[in-house]
């Protein structure tokens, strides 16, 4: 299990309702990653890399980034996943990929956070780069990745405990994630081929409120994706309620916009703007409005 929350970005995020992961150690994978539909990929220098090939796995994470065609295949936020600060091969993830690549990427992964310092440290590291180079300061987001809980509940859940006790955990970080405006991520699952426990297993986390999970094989996407888009009539109710707030805020009143017979008030814009970026990421486009003889 592992939880990724995205740093403030300096753009508005996207939904991500699918992280794929691309080994970079696979020129075969890398080749594929740009036709797939997933809302994200993150290009991994870190476990799906063996320790003798990440050297050469950054060349190909660099030519990959440089050299595909990520404009024509579908939209996406492109990621790429370092080494974690105890090990030896961090700093040079770090800096010889967004040296030579850092214009082509969104955000970059990092793995096992277990300190504030650790994301202040790859913070300034990415300042000096984008100073350096003249890029706008801070485009570059950080998603820290979560894997203490792990730890945590490895004793397993105590006698006595209802139900799934990582619920609590779950449920944990999609409130400090909602709090700091930030979306929440599960990790993978890795029996790729077992299709049903996939569906079961995304829609528990949706329905304790992450935001979208990490896919490792291609057949894994639309499962992902589809559990996470809203149906057409929740996905217009939400433009309808996003609309309805601008209408109210434009005539100065925001705060008491209602829409529907609903009081519109931050709580809900937020839980509207997460559905309608989820249909967006999706291509739903609202229904045509029926409008009364
Ligand atoms: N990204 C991009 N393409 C992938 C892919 C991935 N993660 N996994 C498989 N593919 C491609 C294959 O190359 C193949 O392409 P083709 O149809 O053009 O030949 C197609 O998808 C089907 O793959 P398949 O043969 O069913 O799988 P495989 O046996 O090649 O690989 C895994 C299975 C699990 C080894 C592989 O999916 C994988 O390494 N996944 C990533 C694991 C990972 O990232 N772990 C770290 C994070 S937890
Ligand atoms: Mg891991």
């Amino acid at each position: 299990m592992s939880v990724l929350l995205q740093s403030a970005p300096s753009r508005p995020t996207r939904s991500r309702r699918t992280c794929h992961s691309v080994p970079g150690s696979s020129e075969k994978f890398l080749a594929k990653a740009p036709s797939l539909a997933a809302d994200q990929i993150f290009l991994d220098l870190e476990d799906s890399v063996a320790r003798g090939a990440k050297a050469e796995a950054r060349g190909a994470i660099i030519q990959a980034l440089n050299e595909n065609d990520w404009a024509s295949g579908p939209q996406k936020t492109i990621v790429y996943r370092v080494n974690g600060t105890d090990t030896p091969f961090y700093y040079r993830d770090l800096i010889d990929v967004v040296e030579a690549a850092g214009d082509k990427i969104d955000a970059v992964m990092l793995p096992k956070v277990q300190t504030p310092g650790d994301i202040e440290m790859t913070c300034k590291l990415l300042s000096q780069i984008e100073m350096s180079k003249g890029w706008e300061l801070g485009r570059i987001g950080i998603e820290a990745q979560i894997e203490d809980a792990k730890g945590l509940i490895a004793g397993g859940a105590p006698a006595g405990y209802p139900g799934d006790h990582l619920n609590y955990l779950y449920s944990k970080i999609v409130v400090a994630a909602r709090a700091a405006g930030i979306q929440a991520i599960d990790g993978p699952y890795a029996a790729f081929k077992d299709e049903e426990g996939l569906k079961v297993r995304t829609q528990l986390v949706r329905a304790l409120g992450l935001d979208g999970k990490w896919t490792i094989h291609p057949a894994q996407i639309d499962v992902v994706n589809a559990i996470f888009t809203p149906s057409q009539e929740q996905y217009d109710h939400a433009e309808g309620m996003l609309a309805a707030y601008e209408e109210a805020a434009d005539r100065g009143d925001q705060g008491a916009a209602i829409y529907d017979g609903e009081m519109i008030d931050e709580a809900n814009r937020k839980m509207a703007e997460r559905l309608a970026k989820a249909g967006r990421a999706a291509g739903l486009t609202p229904s045509p409005t029926t409008t009364e003889a």
